[in-house]
């Protein structure tokens, strides 16, 4: 059986200040059998592990070079997420992809400098709007994810999370509908199981993210294939995000 997982992402969102009276107000710090993960921006993050040391939450980044050093101004190395306790990180969220020109190839690299420092990665998938009507869904995600996970061992594979937001569906308040995200993952499972085996695929953890809130997240969870959320907006006030996580117990 997959452990559910609901990760907050909360973007350029909260000042230090901020996520630490987010934690203190986070009621579902306990939840049982639900992996619970908070990505902060950098800055936020020490104070974010120390502040959820003794609690079951893990504190993820959003994004990270794949380097372990070098000459790369204003990035992050995966060695110094891993040396600051981080244990997860988001690769190729779509705003990366789109704002920052974040390639297929830069999203395997990261997958796999994060595997080798003992990240887990987060992997983001998704088609836009245009791509969704020209029924080309299935193309796009399929790409984008064989091209991320190419070349991984199928241990190291388990070890991904992978999230499938539909770029249209992402901030507008307009998610998926349950049925539409569910066959989705499902093809994201099949593709997994095309490059790996079926074993490996029945054992990735698929988030769907897109305007997840409190009001859709049980239709969603009720779906066998998928394993959680991964929540930008909802995850900003700490009540919605404490039912949310109430809800995959
Ligand atoms: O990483 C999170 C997604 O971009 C979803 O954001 O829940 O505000 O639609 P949202």
């Amino acid at each position: 059986m997959r452990t559910p997982v609901i990760a907050g992402n909360w973007k350029m969102y909260k000042t230090i200040a901020e996520a630490l009276d987010y934690v203190e107000g986070f009621r579902a710090k306990e939840a049982d059998g639900v992996e619970t993960v908070l990505c902060g921006p950098y800055l936020t993050l020490p104070a974010l592990v120390e502040a959820a040391k003794d609690s079951a939450v893990g504190i993820g980044a959003q994004n990270m070079h794949w380097e372990k050093e070098g000459a790369f101004t204003g990035e992050i190395s995966p060695a110094m997420l891993q040396e600051a306790g981080i244990p997860y990180v988001i690769v190729g969220h779509s705003e990366r992809r789109a704002l920052f020109g974040e390639t297929d190839e830069a999203v395997r690299n990261k997958v796999k400098a994060a595997l080798t420092h003992d990240l887990i990665p987060i992997l983001c998938v998704g088609e836009t709007i245009e791509e969704r009507e020209a029924e080309r869904t299935q193309e796009v995600v399929r790409t984008q994810v064989v091209e991320a996970v190419r070349g991984l061992s199928s241990t190291k594979m388990t070890r991904v999370i992978v999230a499938y937001e539909p770029v249209w569906a992402i901030g507008t308040g307009r998610s998926a509908t349950a049925d539409d995200a569910q066959n989705v993952i499902a093809f994201v499972r099949r593709t997994l199981a095309d490059q790996f085996d079926q074993q490996v695929a029945n054992q990735v953890r698929i988030l769907y993210g897109g305007s997840v809130k409190p009001a859709n997240i049980d239709a969603l969870l009720e779906k066998d294939d998928i394993d959680g959320a991964l929540v930008g907006g909802a995850s900003l006030d700490p009540e919605s995000f404490s039912q949310l996580v109430d809800a995959a117990v």
